[in-house]
């Protein structure tokens, strides 16, 4: 592949070979063809138009928490969020307004809200990650998601330009939003709107939330649910009755806490992870006639791995 000249503008924040492993919770991931750091907004649409102008694939990274990275040589840029990591709260009446760059760690934006008593994100307890990513894939718990709380967003596009939509535009669906599925949109800022209660109130329905989570392995390098969860249905209990619990591929192994995570038990690559969610995926399959969805994303995976 031939070798990218990185346009003047964005020589401060484009490296090149650097291993994605230690963004990823997971601890797995190769390396890009180059890595994009955007300080700014206009850093973004400066990439955007870059890529769109040399034909440059890329996808972008937030909290690396939900995510598998295939291992080598990536032949696509990747833009990673985590210097758009500012946050601007207005007050008007009881509604708090607070606007986050896309690269905000969800877990900052929640305990603001814990400290000042503004309620909306309680059902956010523990999810990692960043406001960017969380929007993507509309994160959530059996509590509530982030459809709730999403006032209005501004993405890149292919092209360049900025565009604002209203929560109400978005299609939003379980573990989906309809922004994600556009190719070259960058989520840029996000403005999530809560409301003043009282940190008492906050704290009942965070216990629950919290309460929720005590079957989730801890401690361990996983990307949370790594299924969906079928209509009506649980993926965990479908892959523990398919018997997933007991499986384990090189380094990686289904959690015996849980079997819709997967751990990184033993410095496992990323096809160890991908070939181990595809046998549970099958496991399960082949015994209940159910095809489970992904709910993490993929970087630098081609789409024929997964059909399988
Ligand atoms: N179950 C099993 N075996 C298992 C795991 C679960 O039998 O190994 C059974 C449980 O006993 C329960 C049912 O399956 O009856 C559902 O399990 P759980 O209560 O753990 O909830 P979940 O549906 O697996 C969902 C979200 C989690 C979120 C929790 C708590 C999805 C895919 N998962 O898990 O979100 O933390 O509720 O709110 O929607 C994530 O999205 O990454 C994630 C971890």
């Amino acid at each position: 592949m031939l070798p990218l000249s990185v346009p003047e503008r964005l020589a401060d924040v484009v490296t090149d070979g650097r291993r994605l492993a230690p963004f990823t919770t997971w601890g797995v991931g190769g390396t890009p063809r180059l890595l994009i750091t955007p300080r700014c907004k206009e850093d973004i649409a400066n990439a955007a138009k870059w890529f769109a102008g040399e034909d440059v694939k890329f996808d972008v990274l937030g909290g690396g928490s939900n995510v598998l990275i295939a291992d080598g040589e990536l032949s696509i840029a990747l833009l990673h969020t985590q210097e758009l990591s500012s946050m601007n709260v207005s007050i008007q009446g009881p509604d708090v307004f607070i606007k986050c760059g896309a690269g905000v760690a969800l877990r900052s934006v929640f305990s603001l809200a814990l400290r000042s008593g503004w309620s909306g994100l309680e059902f956010a307890v523990g999810i990692p990650g960043t406001v960017g990513g969380a929007i993507f894939g509309n994160a959530g718990t059996l509590a509530g998601d982030m459809r709730s709380v999403v006032f209005e967003v501004e993405t890149v596009e292919r092209d360049g330009s900025f565009r604002k939509w209203r929560a109400g535009e978005i299609a939003w669906e379980y573990r989906k939003c309809g922004l994600a599925g556009t190719e070259g949109r960058i989520l840029s800022e996000a403005t999530l709107k809560l409301v003043v209660s009282s940190r008492e109130s906050l704290m009942r329905t965070i216990e629950l939330a919290v309460s929720g989570r005590r079957t989730q392995p801890k401690g361990v390098k996983t990307a949370g649910c790594v299924f969906k969860n079928p209509p009506e249905d649980s993926a965990g209990r479908l892959l523990d009755a398919g018997g997933c619990k007991q499986l384990s591929l090189g380094g990686a192994r289904v959690s015996p806490l849980h079997a819709n995570f997967i751990e990184n038990h033993a410095n496992c690559t990323a096809d160890d992870i991908l070939s181990l969610a595809l046998l549970c995926r099958k496991r399960v399959f082949e015994r209940f006639g159910i095809m489970l969805e992904f709910e993490i994303k993929f970087i630098g995976i081609p789409a024929e791995r997964l059909n399988v």
